[in-house]
């Protein structure tokens, strides 16, 4: 195969391009495929924080804007069909301020509380545990709860789990059937503090050590309850926290954290949601996919100790981190959701899913109005609510959930980025460059034996052809997001600028075609080829597409 080298400087991003008789070529390898999706990678993450909460997840049962129990009626539907696994709460930074028994009993008697990380806001305390559990049960999802070590008790953490989870004759279910709930919840994840390093205490990782194998011998499975216990772990590049927890928690812990952030940089500014040139796009790209080389290192020390890879690695926080949308309350974390966003997080899941062997769960930060949310609500005149292009990639890759991940081999173009004005921001590069693969993929073979398959295609303005090798099928359908501009984003005047297209071949075998924007560069499935297990496929620029087969 002729192969031509070709480097272009662009605004200070050096593209390297490998062209050949096609820009890419997958080979999905349907041998040996045992490993398992698990749902929860798609898990959510609802922090008090802003509006998550108050005004996004929940308004009270005598709020004019429609609910159920409280719970805004418009966010219940879409996260319903977004098929949330799991979801994390009550922090982030907040669980290690969060004091429990200030959010039961009757609403109007709770305490208020300053919440001191996030702006100062006055917490009322109105939405607590069995509003939180409620949800998950309205939502069909697994709670998890991250608990307070920074400031709070062993005690006061034993007798979380109780209340939650004790069918007994017990001092905390008769607290709880006395507010007004007489079957205990099922509890699965259990967090034993968060970010302990940082805002959850500012331990040192021996010392954090210590004090989890303390906390979680309290943590009791009662009646049939089985507490999955999780330590909260490393940010980034940490791997000395890695290393640490791994040789003196071992395993007391069922998993371990990670948090990690995509941002242009940490020097006061972290980049503006919507307001971003060429070369700050394909920059952040490259932050965002270092993830799978940070993950490796963990996973590799977390290796060592434990071969058999009993102890989950679970990204529980991750996503983009702009800067606040001017003119919102500082604190707040509110940031709009671009095109690029939605690029993030495709790529995010298909290198979570390659590591599904140790990455057991992934939880975006977060589920509404903070950070890379799915969803934007306000509560003017009955409320609005607004799905991000994040919240459809989401959706898109519902398919994947419990799947059977299939390995694949990738070639593709790659780039070599660079963004003058955060050099100096560049960790773990020699030579200061951060390299962008154009295409991203993955594949698996779902419950109903389907394959399903996504690919992305990074690049601005270059349409990519892909050579899709190792699958076969007659009929195929999918959705695709694409837009003509990447900062193109869904706002309450403008809800569906960026919305997934559906397509699927109109007979056995038949080849496919979907316009975009650009009248040139359509999304083309070319099926005449995917006779003896080969199809090629155009994406277009900017693009995500996934597409099951049978
Ligand atoms: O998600 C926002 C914050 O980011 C969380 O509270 C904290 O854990 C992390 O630093």
């Amino acid at each position: 195969m002729m192969k031509k080298q070709l480097f272009t400087i662009a605004m200070g991003t050096m593209m390297a391009f490998t062209a050949s008789a096609q820009d890419a070529t997958v080979s999905i390898r349907t041998d040996n495929a045992t490993q398992k999706i698990h749902k929860e990678i798609y898990g959510q993450f609802a922090e008090h924080l802003g509006t998550c909460i108050y005004g996004g997840l929940w308004v009270g049962p005598e709020s004019p804007i429609p609910n159920t129990q409280g719970y805004r009626n418009d966010v219940l539907q879409a996260l319903r069909d977004l098929q949330v696994p799991v979801l994390r709460w009550p922090g982030g930074c907040f669980a290690d301020e969060y004091h429990w028994r200030d959010g039961i009993g009757p609403r109007s008697e709770r305490p208020k509380m300053q919440n001191n990380n996030w702006g100062g806001t006055i917490e009322d305390n109105s939405f607590g545990t069995h509003e939180f559990l409620n949800l998950c049960e309205l939502l069909g999802c697994e709670p998890y709860i991250s608990g307070n070590v920074g400031s709070g008790t062993v005690e006061e953490m034993a007798k979380w789990v109780e209340y939650m989870t004790s069918d007994g004759d017990t001092p905390m279910a008769k607290l709880r059937r006395q507010n007004g709930r007489d079957k205990a919840w099922k509890v699965k994840y259990l967090g034993v503090g968060n970010e302990s390093w940082g805002c959850g205490g500012n331990m040192r990782p021996e010392y954090y050590s210590d004090l989890y194998r303390r906390y979680q011998t309290y943590c009791r499975n009662y009646d049939g309850n089985q507490l999955y216990k999780i330590a909260s772990g490393a940010s980034d590049y940490d791997y000395n926290w890695t290393r640490v927890l791994m040789d003196r928690v071992g395993n007391q812990m069922n998993g371990l954290s990670l948090h990690y952030y995509t941002c242009s940089g940490w020097d006061g500014s972290k980049g503006s949601a919507l307001v971003y040139d060429d070369d700050e796009y394909y920059w952040t790209l490259g932050k965002c996919l270092e993830i799978e080389d940070v993950i490796k290192k963990h996973c590799d020390i977390m290796d060592e100790k434990d071969p058999q890879k009993r102890i989950g690695l679970l990204v529980d926080e991750w996503g983009t981190w702009w800067d606040e949308e001017p003119g919102t309350v500082r604190g707040h974390l509110y940031q709009q959701n671009t095109m690029r966003d939605a690029l993030v997080a495709a790529i995010s899941l298909n290198v979570f899913q390659r590591h599904c062997d140790r990455v057991r769960m992934a939880n975006i930060a977060q589920i509404v109005n903070v950070l890379q949310s799915m969803i934007l609500t306000d509560t003017k005149d009955g409320g609005h609510m607004v799905l991000t292009p994040t919240y459809h990639v989401f959706r898109m890759y519902t398919p994947f959930q419990e799947a059977t991940y299939l390995p694949l081999d990738l070639k593709c173009n790659e780039m070599k980025v660079r963004h003058e004005m955060r050099k100096q921001m560049d960790v773990n590069k020699d030579d200061g460059f951060r390299r962008l693969p154009l295409i991203s993929a993955s594949a698996a073979k779902t419950k109903d034996g389907k394959t399903v398959v996504s690919l992305s295609n990074v690049s601005l303005d270059k349409a990519q052809e892909v050579a899709l090798e190792g699958i076969s099928g007659k009929s195929l359908k999918g959705s695709m997001l694409c837009t003509a501009d990447i900062r193109a984003y869904n706002d309450f005047e403008n809800p569906a600028r960026v919305a997934p297209i559906e397509f699927a071949n109109s007979k056995p075998g038949k080849d496919i075609s979907v316009p975009t924007a650009n009248k040139k560069q359509p999304l083309k499935i070319d099926f005449g080829k995917g006779k003896n297990g080969k199809m090629t496929i155009q994406l277009p620029p900017k693009s995500i597409v996934v597409f099951t087969v049978e």
